[in-house]
């Protein structure tokens, strides 16, 4: 989510050596002349970056702490390493492990791409095996976690009721505490990629006042989940387009480098919290509209339109400043959301199995309008992944409240691996951003009475 530097690809290109990085290294430096003292510094340029703590030897004076970065929202500032996934924000590209995410979508399984986001490299037919045998075998949940499920309000948002069952989760799993141990890790990992479907589906039928339905072992990840979701009597027919929609629209949204609930995830458990705790982190920063709540948005956004003839007062609106257009823009895409493209070839697929959804033909106008209008086109505006994948969810039966923990069942793989990465990586510590202080100097405790 975190834009960088003008011209250069989102994710810089680190190469083997990136780890070490002395002066001697390099041969690239950079010079400031701090003009306070008419003191020069020169400090190594690795990777396209700078370490900010290098700055630090920059000072006006023996009582001046050193020279801050100051970034907010981080918009040019790289927080780790990582070799999972790449961007190139301009050119509209997205690679896991180096594989481009349009082969990704077309070619494997979402326990496929969780099994490379995780252990780096595409598995073997035999590990596949193994990796989904072990997922497989945990799907149940505790029965008392139905329980606290029923004390949620009928109206519950979903997002709300996942975040916290997630969170839960660290209680029925203590061992998950002990995250120094990579089989533990291990363990913990397969727990949530096997139970999250599960908590999912109750959350769905609790919403609905319906029973919940036991996960099926007989089922790949993505039937089970879609039976535990929609199964009525015992019955539930599979309709394989829409399942192959749903695994394509998973492995979409699967990892996005170190987007707001990636973040979370890393800077929660750099505390070394347990995982079910960070992830439950990742799923409470998911919750908001700039970012996973997209979807939601965008459907109550096409709800309001109302009609397409409405279509051209609302971007007049967007233009003044009132609201925004949801489902436009990227942090980092400033060309075209290479998972938005995927997503609209989906789109064809569902629509003509299920029909067309009302909404779509607002969302094509709008979309049509908002590419040829200036204001759009200047900000570099584009489709993002949010603005079809609601109208998809839809027409596969989902409500609009439930998209962002579809979403979440998606990008699950990517926090997981995000988390064992940070873990793994001996630069990282806990996170702890600095400040620079706006406000009063000291002063004197006023007593109540003298208020
Ligand atoms: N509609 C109208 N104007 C917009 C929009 C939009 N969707 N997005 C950005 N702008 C304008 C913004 O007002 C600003 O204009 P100005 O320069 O005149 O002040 C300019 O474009 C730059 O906006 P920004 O807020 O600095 O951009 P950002 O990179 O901080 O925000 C964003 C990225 C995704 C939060 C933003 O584009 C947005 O709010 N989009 C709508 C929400 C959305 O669809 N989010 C899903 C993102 S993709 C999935 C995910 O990562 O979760």
């Amino acid at each position: 989510m975190w834009e960088s530097a003008g011209g250069l690809p989102h994710s810089l290109r680190a190469g083997p050596d990136a780890l070490r990085g002395s002066v001697a290294d390099v041969p690239d430096t950079l010079t400031i002349v701090d003009n306070r003292t008419g003191l020069e510094y020169s400090v190594p340029i690795v990777d396209g970056s700078i370490r900010a703590t290098d700055l630090r030897q920059i000072t006006a004076g023996d009582d001046d702490p050193g020279l801050l970065s100051f970034d907010p929202a981080y918009l040019n500032t790289a927080s780790c390493k990582s070799a999972i996934t790449y961007i190139d924000g301009d050119a509209g590209i997205l690679r896991y492990r180096g594989y481009p995410i349009e082969e990704v979508a077309d070619t494997t399984t979402f326990l496929e791409t969780a099994y490379l986001l995780l252990e780096g490299e595409l598995p073997t037919a035999d590990a596949l095996q193994g990796w989904e045998a072990d997922v497989r075998s945990h799907t149940y949940v505790h029965t008392n976690v139905t329980k606290f499920m029923e004390g949620f309000r009928y109206d519950a948002h979903p997002m709300g009721m996942l975040l916290g069952a997630v969170g839960a989760l660290s209680t029925f799993y203590p061992d998950a505490k002990d995250i120094s141990d990579p089989e533990n890790r291990y363990l913990q990992r397969v727990r949530l990629l096997a139970k999250l479907p599960t908590i999912a589906a109750y959350i769905f039928r609790h919403s609905r006042g319906l029973p919940y339905v036991l996960p099926r072992n007989d089922l790949g990840y993505i039937g089970n989940f879609v039976n535990m979701t929609f199964e009525i009597g015992g019955k539930h027919e599979a309709n394989p387009v829409l399942q192959n929609a749903l695994e394509i629209l998973l492995i979409l949204h699967a990892d996005h480098e170190q987007n707001c609930s990636t973040s979370a995830v890393r800077g929660v458990g750099s505390s070394h919290v347990d995982p079910f705790s960070a992830v439950s982190a990742g799923i409470a920063a998911l919750y908001g509209p700039l970012h996973g709540g997209a979807n939601e948005a965008v459907l109550k956004m096409l709800d309001v339109i109302g009609d397409k003839a409405n279509v051209p007062a609302f971007i007049e609106q967007v233009k003044t400043g009132k609201g925004r257009l949801m489902g436009f823009g990227h942090r980092v895409y400033k060309s075209y959301d290479p998972r938005a493209t995927l997503i609209k070839q989906v789109a064809d697929s569902v629509f003509a199995e299920t029909g067309l959804n009302p909404k779509l033909e607002i969302a094509l106008e709008l979309e049509r309008i908002a590419l040829e209008d200036d204001y759009f086109v200047s900000r570099k505006l584009y489709p993002n992944v949010d603005f079809y994948s609601g109208l998809i969810y839809q027409a596969m039966g989902y409500s609009t409240d439930y998209f962002t923990v579809l979403f979440a069942l998606g990008r699950l793989p990517g926090w997981i691996a995000q988390w064992e990465e940070m873990l793994n990586d001996p630069e990282q510590k806990i996170a702890r951003p600095r400040q620079i202080y706006i406000g009063p100097e000291k002063r004197s405790f006023v007593p109540m009475s003298d208020r």
